[in-house]
């Protein structure tokens, strides 16, 4: 098995129905809309009191199976197992089916008795919408159990497209001008400021960037889009050279991941590619690294099942995806700006939002298996043209 493979073991434990009026909340990813789910749970608590009375709820010996991702929602395979011995004094009464997100949640239920034999069913259910389901298990001594699992659920959305595209294309007029006008777009504040960092002398050799480098304009002219590559050895991703340079040269300190300084830096030299394609090459240097980038993206355990970053954003690109229109996933136009975290944020901090938004767990800021994955995704995007310091959504 590939060494990456449990980084992407889920780290949560499901969360149990009683908490979920306050929890879920907290661990809704971005894409299971907040307020809706907020509205869901009280008709969903609703259900699960007319089941249990107000008996309390017990986590375990309740698996429930679904798949991670569907499409449209409809016939959904659903799969409960309850541990049980199935004897006459100590079985499964009933099974209820709960799905938060559906205007009935309560979605179905099947009563047992011991000559069932086994407290194992399969059936079929409509997801109305990316949500939470649970099964909860009555026992004969009048004990409830519970299991959940989480789905999101795609819905088809305009035309898509087999080309390749930047999720420019995706965005409303308001934001590409956003993007497009210097005047308007805030990541310019970022790349002044660089500018002024840039020129700083620092250190003991009282040297700046500007020192070695002369006018970033021609220095630094195209090269983020040549990132991340190997230099010397090992594999660099742009925010890895400006502090390899940092250390090395001015024996300065290490900046740290969405710092305002290591995002100064890295906006200002990456808009001195604005416009240019991407040009990372496979090639024998970086070939092995490339195949693990492509590996880190390819295999995820998302609770009790699988998903990749090829299921959202090679097979279901164009579809949506609560609310917003699943783009194809490149790293094109960072840092970029983004509307909701109201600040410029790296590529990394992107790639780190779609893993916790499928609980997969999160690659450490400056870790190869971020350079790794940086790298595979740059040369997947190859001939897309530069945008950044982007803006989006
Ligand atoms: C003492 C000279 C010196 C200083 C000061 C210096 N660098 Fe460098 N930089 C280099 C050298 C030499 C390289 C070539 C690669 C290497 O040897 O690491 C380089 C490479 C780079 C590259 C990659 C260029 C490419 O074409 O691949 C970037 C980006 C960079 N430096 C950014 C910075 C930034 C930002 C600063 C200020 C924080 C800085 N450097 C300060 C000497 C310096
Ligand atoms: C469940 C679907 C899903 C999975 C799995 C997923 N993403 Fe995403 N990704 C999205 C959505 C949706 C967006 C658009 C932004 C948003 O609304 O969160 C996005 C945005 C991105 C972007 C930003 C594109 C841009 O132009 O700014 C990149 C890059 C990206 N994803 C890479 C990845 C990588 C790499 C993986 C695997 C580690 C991954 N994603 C896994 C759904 C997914």
């Amino acid at each position: 098995m590939n060494k990456h493979t449990n980084h992407f073991i889920s780290n949560s434990r499901r969360i149990f129905l009683a908490g979920l009026g306050k929890l879920s909340l907290l661990t809704a990813g971005a894409w299971f809309t907040p307020q809706f789910a907020f509205a869901k749970k009280e008709d969903a608590s609703d259900a699960t009191q007319k089941i249990t009375g107000n008996a309390p709820i017990k986590d375990g010996r309740v698996k429930l199976v679904i798949p991670p991702l569907v499409e449209n929602g409809n016939l959904v395979v659903l799969k409960v197992s309850v541990d049980s011995p199935m004897t006459a004094n100590d079985y499964v009464k009933a099974i209820h089916v709960i799905a938060e997100g559906n205007p009935l949640p309560n979605i179905f239920t099947a009563y047992l008795t011991p000559r069932s034999g086994t407290a194992n069913i399969t059936t079929r259910v409509r997801l109305a919408d990316s949500q939470t389901v649970w099964a909860i298990a009555q026992m004969s001594d009048g004990s409830f159990w519970s299991g959940s699992a989480e789905t999101l659920v795609t819905l088809s959305a305009e035309a898509q497209t087999k080309q390749k595209q930047s999720s420019y294309e995706l965005m409303s007029s308001e934001n590409k001008a956003m993007q497009d006008d210097a005047s308007l777009n805030p990541a310019m504040f970022w790349v002044t400021d660089g500018q002024a960092l840039w020129q700083e002398k620092l250190g003991p050799k009282n040297t700046a960037c500007a020192s070695c480098h002369g006018d970033v304009k021609q220095s630094m002219r195209g090269v983020a889009a040549q990132f991340p590559k190997m230099i010397k050895g090992k594999l660099q991703t742009l925010e890895g050279q400006i502090n390899a340079c940092r250390m090395n040269t001015q024996k300065a300190p290490q900046l740290a991941y969405e710092s305002k300084e290591l995002l100064l830096l890295t906006a200002l030299i990456a808009m001195q590619s604005k416009g240019m394609q991407i040009t990372v090459q496979k090639n024998t240097a970086n070939a092995a690294q490339m195949n693990q980038g492509e590996q880190c993206g390819s295999i995820k355990e998302w609770g009790s099942s699988t998903l990749s970053c090829a299921q959202c954003h090679e097979d279901r690109a164009g579809l949506k995806l609560g609310g917003s229109v699943i783009p194809q996933g490149h790293p094109n136009a960072y840092p970029i700006y983004r509307l909701e975290w109201q600040t410029l944020g790296s590529v990394q901090r992107r790639l780190r939002n779609c893993m916790s938004g499928v609980r997969a767990q999160q690659f450490d800021y400056g870790s190869s298996e971020m350079a790794q994955l940086e790298l595979f995704l740059m040369w997947r995007a190859k001939g897309l043209l530069m945008e950044s310091p982007g803006v989006r959504p």
